[in-house]
């Protein structure tokens, strides 16, 4: 069999449109930190091997502590040795590496911004990339505030000569009231077109297929609304548990850290209107259509609406795991969810009437997440002696991750004399349809936040609907002590089936 590299996939590279971003400079606060070796400078240098990085490019790491240019670039070898997904090419890092440059700087002190004017300027001069630069947050949430104040301070904001961007990590916030106020505080120096906030599920090639399959086949959208679709399940189920980040956890929840960015992004896409056109702001101004629509959850609905649960002991992968109660850094009277599931209502014609079904959890019994159209049942079954509940409806399932696909189930005649008839599925994989492995969600972010592409990341407007959302649960679990269970390595709480009703039931893909 002939192998076949993405980068010399003329096919797989024709599907975008390749244009190479402005020379520019990147910098990367919190550039010693995990996110930066494992996602940012190991996609960085992924792009340059794919050859889509500019040839007048360079970034400066930044953080607290002290380190040289060249210790960081041996820091930076061994993280995109240990994480490239494209694999080491000496000759490829070495040109890399001489664009990567280090600047201690403290983003508290306001002679940290001189320094790292100083330092910019001379790695624009050394490395010829013009006025164009790109400010990295990956940095504790709470340096924000700070980190967007400085730059404005120090004139990097300024866009007088080439552009200047800023891109920020998901939490936006934890509720409402705080996503405003870190909005508002990074639009005092950054206009809403200079902000990319990374949610990392919108660069997964398989959440992008959700438009394209819908809006590029002219066979489903006349079936996509509540005429045809029963209900709607979304799922993100995880088998890790809180690992050593419970102390970090406790103060998030599946809740939060979930539903509110990824699942909610993709129930957007799921459910919004055809746009007229393919430009960011259009697209986006359909999501917020949906999140508007999306109903808020009122404190006498909680109970049949949300069911939330934290796992208990169990066994994951062959391995006894402890609850979530008895994790380190976790209380142990603790009311944080690890687990939620909901039934969402999206008041609008398209959907009223079909329910969303919204599910994550960690320590479940498998990693998958998962969009899946359950169709209504045809309304009349000819066959004789055969009733609604000897076939099961249709059914979309759109994998996002992993064993990326997409499997529409129908029904067919067994092969015999007489008439029989089960559920088949016709399916379509990633893997063996284009033979080559689909770019990291980085790689694909990082390379649209440089070319100025706005689509795939949310707009101020769709962070706050979403909040909005998420609050109206958690304003309504305040104080009402409820909280259920599941045992580690299964499908969540058994009071979730209460939220389906009809013969409708949870996937267990
Ligand atoms: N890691 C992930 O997979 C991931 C995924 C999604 C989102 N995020 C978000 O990305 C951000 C970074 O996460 P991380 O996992 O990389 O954290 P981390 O491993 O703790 O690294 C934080 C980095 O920021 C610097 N830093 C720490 N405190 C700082 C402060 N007060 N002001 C300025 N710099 C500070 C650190 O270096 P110094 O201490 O030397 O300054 C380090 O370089 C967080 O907002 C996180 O929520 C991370």
């Amino acid at each position: 069999m002939v192998s076949t590299t993405l980068a010399e996939n003329p096919l797989r590279e024709g599907l975008r449109t390749w244009r190479t971003p402005q020379p520019g400079t990147v910098v990367v606060f919190g550039g010693t930190g995990d996110l930066a070796q494992r996602k940012i400078i190991p996609a960085l240098y992924d792009l340059s091997v794919r050859g889509l990085l500019p040839a007048r490019f360079a970034v400066i790491g930044t953080s607290r502590r002290p380190e040289s240019d060249a210790g960081y670039r041996e820091q930076m070898l061994a993280a995109v040795e240990k994480n490239s997904r494209l694999g080491l090419n000496h000759e490829i890092w070495d040109s890399f590496a001489a664009s990567l440059f280090y600047q201690q700087a403290d983003p508290s002190d306001a002679n940290g911004y001189a320094e790292l004017c100083t330092k910019l300027a001379e790695v624009q001069e050394q490395a010829a990339t013009g006025p164009n630069k790109m400010f990295y947050l990956a940095v504790p949430p709470a340096a924000f505030f700070e980190i967007a104040e400085g730059l404005g301070q120090a004139g990097l904001a300024r866009q007088d000569e080439g552009w200047s961007r800023i891109v920020i990590e998901k939490p936006f916030g934890y509720d409402t009231v705080s996503s405003e106020q870190l909005n508002a505080h990074i639009s005092r120096h950054f206009a809403e077109e200079q902000i990319y906030r990374i949610d990392h599920y919108l660069g997964k090639e398989t959440v992008q297929n959700i438009l394209v399959f819908r809006f590029a086949n002219g066979i489903f959208e006349p079936l996509w609304n509540n005429r045809y679709i029963d209900y709607v399940e979304l799922s993100v189920a995880e088998t890790l548990g809180v690992e050593s980040r419970g102390a970090y956890y406790e103060g998030a929840g599946a809740l939060r850290d979930i539903v509110q960015n990824h699942l909610l992004q993709v129930l957007s896409l799921v459910a919004m209107e055809a746009p007229a056109s393919f430009d960011a702001e259009t697209i986006r101004d359909e999501k917020v259509k949906v999140l508007r629509s999306l109903r808020r959850i009122a404190p006498d609905e909680i109970g049949s609406r949300v069911v939330r649960a934290q796992y208990a002991e169990g066994d994951v992968g062959g391995r006894r795991v402890p609850g979530y109660r008895q994790e380190d850094g976790v209380a142990p009277d603790s009311m944080t969810e690890t687990s939620v599931a909901i039934k969402a209502s999206i008041d609008n014609w398209r959907w009223a009437g079909t329910p969303f079904f919204i599910r994550t959890g960690k320590r479940m019994a498998r990693r998958v997440t998962e969009v899946a159209i359950h169709f209504k049942p045809a309304p009349h079954i000819p066959f004789a002696g055969m009733d609604n509940d000897d076939l099961p409806p249709n059914l979309l399932a759109m994998r996002i991750q992993p064993d990326e696909g997409i499997t529409l189930r129908v029904g067919s005649k067994v092969p015999s004399p007489t008439l029989q008839v089960r559920p088949v599925n016709l399916q379509f994989l990633y893997d063996s349809s284009f033979l080559v492995d689909p770019p990291e969600a980085y790689e694909t972010l990082l390379l649209d936040a440089m070319l100025g592409d706005h689509t795939l990341f949310p707009r101020a407007d769709e962070v706050q609907y979403a909040w909005r959302f998420v609050d109206s649960i958690r304003e309504s679990w305040r104080g009402s002590g409820l909280m259920d269970s599941y045992p580690a390595g299964t499908w969540g709480p058994v009071e979730a089936d209460g939220l389906m009703l009809d013969g409708r039931l949870w996937r267990e893909p």
